[in-house]
């Protein structure tokens, strides 16, 4: 089976490996497949395959690496927009027009998606890239050449309430839908999309301990709390820090202004945009609620403990709280 999963590549041999690793189904709309320890979606494994064999890094690289529903959206935005702040006015920010998946692209998940392999070496440096790709599974030249990596996670309960009401939205017809309780019975198991959950921040929490100047770890809860002293925090660890000539001038503000949800989730590219022309689902499933303890709407307090329990468990003597 190692062998099978080292080789990826071609269709053909992409069969093969999808043919050796656990599946699950349960989510309905996405099949789920076992590959180095985490839970692939069928349409992606491939892309990570392909990125594993080709993807090479530039020391210069930034990566922003989340579990899915943790404010990927947002981080890239807020990421994309600390970066190239100097090369737009408010007017002609790309994000206006552009949903920041599309900006800030995943490797998985599009650049390298249905065993692409693109041609990324005429992007200027600083390039910034995306990935749900568990901490063991990353491209091996993402680490070897300490690239900067900003991780976001957010708290175990509003994740998968999140990630609930995603899988429910994309999912077309009611064929597809999947109860809450039969969703969180596989995610306590940890099968979920890039899944398990708490490995995944756990290895990158470990990553961040071991590597400070690389990995940069980062909770949704306190950017929604104190977004500004978060943002500067973020500045400065990719290596552009506000100077206080553009604090006083409100450049922060700004880009908090531009990302807010507010503002993105009432942008026309955002409303009724797509990321994927061909497929049918527009960029408003990346716009919820964006509150903290929405879980509180949704789960029995059975389910809260239970969450809450593995939680602990899993995060024991970590360090970490989540
Ligand atoms: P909810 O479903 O709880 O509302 P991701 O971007 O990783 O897919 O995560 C989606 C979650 O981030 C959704 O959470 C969404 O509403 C929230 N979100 C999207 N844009 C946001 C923003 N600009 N600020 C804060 N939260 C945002």
């Amino acid at each position: 089976e190692r062998d099978a999963q080292e080789k990826g590549g071609s269709n053909y041999e992409c069969d093969n490996v999808f043919r050796s690793l656990p599946k699950e189904e349960g989510w309905k709309i996405i099949d789920l497949y076992q590959y180095q320890q985490f839970w692939y979606p069928d349409r992606y494994l491939t892309g990570v395959i392909s990125s594993q064999k080709h993807f090479q890094a530039r020391d210069t690289d930034l990566f922003v690496i989340t579990t899915p529903k943790a404010g990927t959206t947002w981080l890239k935005s807020l990421t994309f927009s600390i970066v190239n702040r100097s090369n737009y006015t408010p007017s002609t920010h790309p994000l206006l027009t552009k949903n920041s998946h599309a900006l800030v692209p995943f490797l998985e998940i599009r650049l390298y998606a249905n065993n692409q392999i693109p041609d990324l070496s005429t992007l200027q440096s600083p390039r910034i890239f995306g990935t749900h790709i568990s901490c063991g599974s990353l491209p091996e030249s993402i680490k070897d050449l300490n690239c900067r990596i900003v991780y976001l996670c957010r708290n175990t309960k509003d994740t998968f309430v999140s990630l609930w009401h995603f899988y429910n939205k994309c999912g077309g017809g009611s064929q597809n839908k999947i109860e809450i309780g039969d969703a969180f019975e596989l995610y306590c198991k940890g099968v979920s999309a890039f899944g398990p959950f708490w490995e995944h921040v756990l290895g990158y929490w470990k990553l961040s301990l071991e590597r400070p100047n690389n990995v940069l770890f980062l909770k949704y809860e306190d950017l929604i709390e104190d977004t500004s002293s978060q943002l500067k925090k973020l500045a400065e660890f990719l290596g552009y820090p506000f100077s206080s000539e553009e604090v006083e001038k409100g450049a922060v503000d700004e880009i908090i202004r531009l990302c807010s949800f507010e503002s993105l989730s009432n942008l026309e590219v955002n409303k009724t945009g797509k990321l994927n022309p061909k497929i049918d689902i527009t960029n408003n499933v990346f716009f919820r609620k964006a509150k903290v303890g929405d879980w509180e709407n949704h789960l029995t307090q059975e389910m809260v403990e239970r969450l809450d329990h593995i939680t602990q468990e899993k995060l024991n003597g970590s360090g970490l709280e989540l």
